[in-house]
């Protein structure tokens, strides 16, 4: 979480900095701050409490603070409380380094101790004034540079941390360092940029380098160089970033959680074509997954957190029905201590929008110290994850903004279904005329949901009816309880409602005596055989005072003889509902939240990209 820029040129820094982190706002909001360096001039700090916009003020949009190298911060509190003390960048008391931070630092407490010992003080409730100060303390003890103090410190600490660094002594360079939290560093001509996510710097520069894990880099004016943490030069070739800045803007639309609902379509068409030749077969070559490594698998762990997750308990309905291959799917913070038990012909397949969730990269690093083979989906190119997994599935949503995922969430579906598809196929499950057909069907999903989309004023109006609601239950079997996972997912993040997600089957074990007059229950029924087992569960509702609202395909209207409010989606392979029934529930927790004025694409306590335990 949290965003952290860079800026070393001939401009003004801290403008461009602001500006960076406004692209960067919703990876953590609750504090900002900027240090910019003028020359050999004492370093200047500013910070504020609450959203950018307060920094900005503060800073006249950044023209009252003058210099042309700085860095920023905006924070999503893992230590301390959101305070103006607390809020980056930290210092050494004689402001000799100063830095921003992106991460924890697990064994502060350890390192605090040490440094009070050595003479050190404290004026924040921070893991990374206790990283500022022991790199301030190598920097001093050793005289050994920048390059070598950042190392020593790395040597010492533990947890996951970009750092940018600034040093009284080295007034025109930056230095950044990273573990497990990302950061990418841009040239353009003579001026430098850094910041935690590609659309920070994107209107500078195309061309960017990602540092990697525990390597160290030193910034000029449009100059990079690289270390390892024994203080060896590292060659880098920069990567072409190839998606457009407007793909990260919210082009006329309200907010970028509608923006990327209705960019849907073209994440679905785009990962299909990713994968699909002109022939209508599915090409696996780009992630190098051979039919012989198809064929051995002998059973799938998906691991992934939130709604990637979701993906991975439709997808275990998916494999399981079309491959006969066991899958277990696990949240990743439960898998990486679990100790698990995994076959050497087990596929991992790691499912991440950001490539860089703490948990879901753990759990990557621990199978593949068991010997097993990985597979991540991943959005993000060039993340933690996707240069770790053996092998990566991109999906091709485009940059996500909104803290709930929407596109990016439908395009992993796909890349769930043409594996499953393929795996099938390869392992004698079905034939190649019925991939054939399946993946047909697969390319009508765009239009299907466009179509959908068209009817969301239905939704809109409904939205409006139940905004004071207070209780909402999702139920649904099989394929539709995993739906029903994401569907209350989105209505807790945007519209902070509480709603529970239940197999339709279970409610009568316990939670059933929640349900009273009024109750909102939302039942998904896709799936044709289980379609009146969950009806029954919902009369069981009713009879106890619910108001039912049904989710169900085309043609079941005998479901308005029990419904209150039915919204219908096109019929499909029943392996592919949850890529149609999740769009309505998205638009719902969206109408939902701006029905009650609530910051839809920030919503509070919330980061896109979770770098923490
Ligand atoms: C989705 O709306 C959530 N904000 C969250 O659950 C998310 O899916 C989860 O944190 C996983 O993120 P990742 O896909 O970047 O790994
Ligand atoms: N752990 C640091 C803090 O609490 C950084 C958190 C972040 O990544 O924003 O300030």
């Amino acid at each position: 979480m949290c965003g952290i820029v860079g800026f070393n040129g001939y401009r003004q820094a801290a403008p461009i900095l602001l500006e960076g982190l406004s692209k960067l706002e919703y990876r953590g909001y609750d504090s900002a701050g900027l240090a910019v360096r003028n020359g050999t001039a004492d370093v200047e700090l500013v910070k504020a409490k609450g959203r950018l916009r307060a920094l900005y003020e503060k800073t006249n949009g950044g023209m009252a603070m003058e210099g042309t190298l700085g860095i920023g911060h905006t924070r999503w509190a893992t230590h301390g409380e959101p305070s103006e003390t607390n809020a980056h960048p930290h210092c050494s008391d004689d402001r000799n380094v100063v830095a921003v931070h992106n991460g924890i630092i697990e064994n502060y407490k350890e390192l605090q101790e040490k440094l009070l010992r050595n003479g050190y003080r404290f004026y924040s409730q921070t893991d990374t004034e206790v990283a500022v100060k022991l790199i301030d303390y190598y920097f001093k003890k050793y005289k050994g540079g920048p390059v070598d103090a950042i190392a020593r410190a790395m040597m010492r600490i533990r947890g996951s941390y970009a750092l940018a660094v600034l040093f009284k002594d080295c007034p025109d360079e930056i230095y950044v360092a990273r573990k497990d939290s990302p950061m990418v560093i841009g040239l353009a001509g003579d001026e430098t940029y850094m910041a935690s996510d590609v659309p920070a710097i994107l209107k500078y520069t195309r061309s960017v380098y990602y540092i990697g894990n525990r390597e160290i880099a030193r910034l000029g004016k449009g100059t990079a160089e690289f270390f390892n943490i024994d203080r060896e030069p590292v060659e880098k070739e920069p990567t072409e970033i190839k998606w457009d800045a407007e793909a990260a803007e919210k082009g006329g639309f309200e907010h970028f959680m509608i923006k990327e609902i209705h960019e849907q379509p073209k994440a679905v068409r785009d990962t299909i074509n990713s994968a699909v030749t002109e022939e209508g077969t599915i090409d696996l070559s780009a992630l190098q997954f051979t039919d012989e490594m198809i064929r051995n698998i002998s059973n799938i762990q998906i691991v992934a957190c939130g709604s990637a997750y979701h993906v991975g308990v439709a997808g275990q309905y998916v494999f399981e029905d079309l491959c006969r291959i066991p899958v277990r799917v696990e949240l990743a913070s439960e898998f990486r201590y679990r100790n698990p038990i995994l076959d050497p012909d087990t596929l991992v397949i790691i499912i991440s929008q950001s490539g860089e969730t703490a948990d879901s990269l753990a759990a990557l690093r621990e199978a593949k110290e068991r010997g097993v083979r990985t597979l991540g989906i991943v959005n993000v190119i060039g993340s933690s994850i996707a240069r770790e997994a053996d092998h990566v599935f991109y999906t091709m949503a485009g940059p996500e903004i909104a803290v709930a995922t929407t596109k990016a969430y439908s395009a992993q579906l796909i890349c769930i279904y043409l594996l499953a598809i393929r795996f099938a196929a390869v392992r004698g499950n079905i034939t190649e005329e019925k991939a054939a057909e399946m993946i047909a069907e697969l390319r009508t999903l765009p239009d299907k949901i466009e179509r959908i989309l068209e009817d969301k004023e239905r939704i809109q109006w409904f939205a409006a009816k139940f905004s004071t609601a207070r209780d909402i239950f999702f139920i649904g079997r099989g394929i539709d309880y995993a739906i029903t996972l994401e569907g209350s997912l989105k209505m807790k993040e945007v519209s902070y409602i509480h709603s529970e997600a239940y197999a339709a089957g279970e409610l009568k074990h316990g939670t059933i005596s929640l349900v009273e007059d009024g109750t909102l229950v939302i039942g998904s029924l896709t799936q044709k055989e289980l379609y009146e087992k969950t009806l029954s569960n919902m009369v069981e509702c009713k009879s106890r005072g619910a108001y039912l609202m049904g989710l169900t395909n085309y043609g079941n209207y005998s479901i308005e003889d029990t419904a209150d409010f039915t919204v219908y989606i096109p019929r499909t392979d029943p392996h592919y509902t949850t890529s149609l029934a999740v769009i309505p529930l998205q638009l719902l927790g969206y109408y939902l939240s701006v029905t009650k004025g609530l910051n839809v694409d920030k919503p509070r306590n919330l980061a896109k990209s979770v770098t923490v335990e």
